[in-house]
């Protein structure tokens, strides 16, 4: 899959736009603040219909303008429009002029795997940020896993607001709980399976990914579950378990809004153990498994958007990566610095100078 031809018109600080792209490497270049990340962003936003940068879509419209448009021509065995219009209303989207009036029938149409520099907080950060991201990258996978995670945080809402009920009444058992119960470990396994499975899937690749960027090392990761290898007997039982501590907090404290997954580097917790150089290193990796897990499961490419990867990077792990880069894939990189590309050969590529909202074609 790849985007052959983009066009803007009041997305963040460009006022109007049009590009044609390369189907391999686009270099999108310039000095810091000029509107890099604002050019894959809006590539994101024609996908997933909102931005990878935790922020309003208020934001997105050009300062003056009370409206944005986004518009692009996807190549993936035919072609195919995709149009995002945002304002104060809302926003809209069109594939091939026709309006599609469900955003969920929209999203996730067009493939796309993003570095950004938060993902390095993923080994870090708390575990609610390392699910977001699992979620977010399921997803793209498998549509039926976002309706399944959005039945199960309906229910755990519910079964929350009825605690909180029972607590004030002073009941302890209902049918009404043990209904709500059951159908939450329904959903619940069904994502537990998807996330365990992913996971293993992912692991196939991550080592041998991981070896090829930092040179040694073996990389895994681990999916900590309250529903680990259980049966729905037995995590019924737990919920039975915990329903005195559920009731006294008024909220459930068992299930897969708990999950977490961890990386170990030879055995060791890379968040404790870990360097920020191999932790960086562990993010980078994932995502080129995940895009080999793609690929493999859809037949084509995702778009992959590496932002700012190699800001930080020392320049042989920079030529890592881009061997890693040099396969059938459409890649978008931003960089300050082009000479981290001087190997490259001219015709795999197209690069972009970027200079305060406005674009020079190299
Ligand atoms: N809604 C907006 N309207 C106009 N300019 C914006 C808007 N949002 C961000 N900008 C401008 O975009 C620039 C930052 O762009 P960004 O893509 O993050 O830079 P970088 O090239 O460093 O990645 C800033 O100058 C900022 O003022
Ligand atoms: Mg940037």
């Amino acid at each position: 899959m790849w985007i052959k031809y983009l066009k803007l018109l009041n997305f963040r600080n460009y006022e109007g736009l049009e590009l044609h792209f390369h189907p391999k490497i686009n270099i999108i270049y310039g000095n810091n603040g000029m509107g890099k990340t604002n050019l894959v962003e809006s590539i994101y936003v024609l996908g997933l219909t909102r931005s990878f940068r935790l922020v309003n879509d208020r934001v997105l419209i050009h300062k003056n303008a009370s409206m944005a448009k986004v518009e692009g021509l996807i190549e993936n065995r035919y072609e195919t429009n995709y149009k995002i219009i945002l304002s104060k209303d809302g926003k809209k989207v069109n594939i091939n002029n026709n309006k599609v009036m469900k955003l969920s029938d929209y999203v996730s149409k067009i493939n796309i795997i993003l570095f950004h520099p938060n993902d390095l907080k993923i080994v870090k950060d708390t575990p609610s940020i390392r699910r977001k991201n699992l979620n977010i990258d399921i997803s793209q996978l498998n549509l039926s896993y976002l309706k399944d995670l959005n039945a199960y945080n309906k229910l755990l809402k519910q079964r929350n607001a009825y605690l909180k009920q029972l607590l004030v009444s002073g009941n302890e058992s209902s049918d009404y709980l043990d209904i709500l119960t059951e159908k939450l470990i329904d959903y619940g396994m069904r994502i537990y399976n998807e996330r365990k499975k992913f996971i293993e899937l992912i692991n196939q690749y991550l080592s041998d990914i991981y070896q090829k960027i930092a040179g040694i090392g073996n990389l895994m990761i681990k999916y900590v579950s309250d529903y680990q290898d259980l049966n729905k007997n037995e995590i019924l039982r737990l919920y039975q378990k915990s329903i005195k501590k559920d009731l006294s907090f008024g909220k459930t404290n068992l299930g897969i809004h708990t999950d977490d997954f961890t990386f170990f580097l030879d055995e060791a917790d890379l968040k404790d153990y870990g360097s920020e150089g191999q932790q960086k290193n562990a993010i980078i990796a994932m995502k080129f498994a995940e895009l080999e897990l793609f690929k493999e499961k859809k037949g084509y490419s995702p778009i992959l958007i590496l932002d700012d990867l190699f800001s930080e990077l020392d320049q042989q792990k920079i030529e890592n990566i881009l061997k890693l880069v040099l396969s059938d894939i459409q890649v978008f990189i931003t960089t300050t610095n082009m000479k981290h590309f001087q190997n490259f050969n001219k015709n795999d590529y197209f690069h972009f100078l970027i200079d305060n909202g406005k674009v020079m074609e190299g």
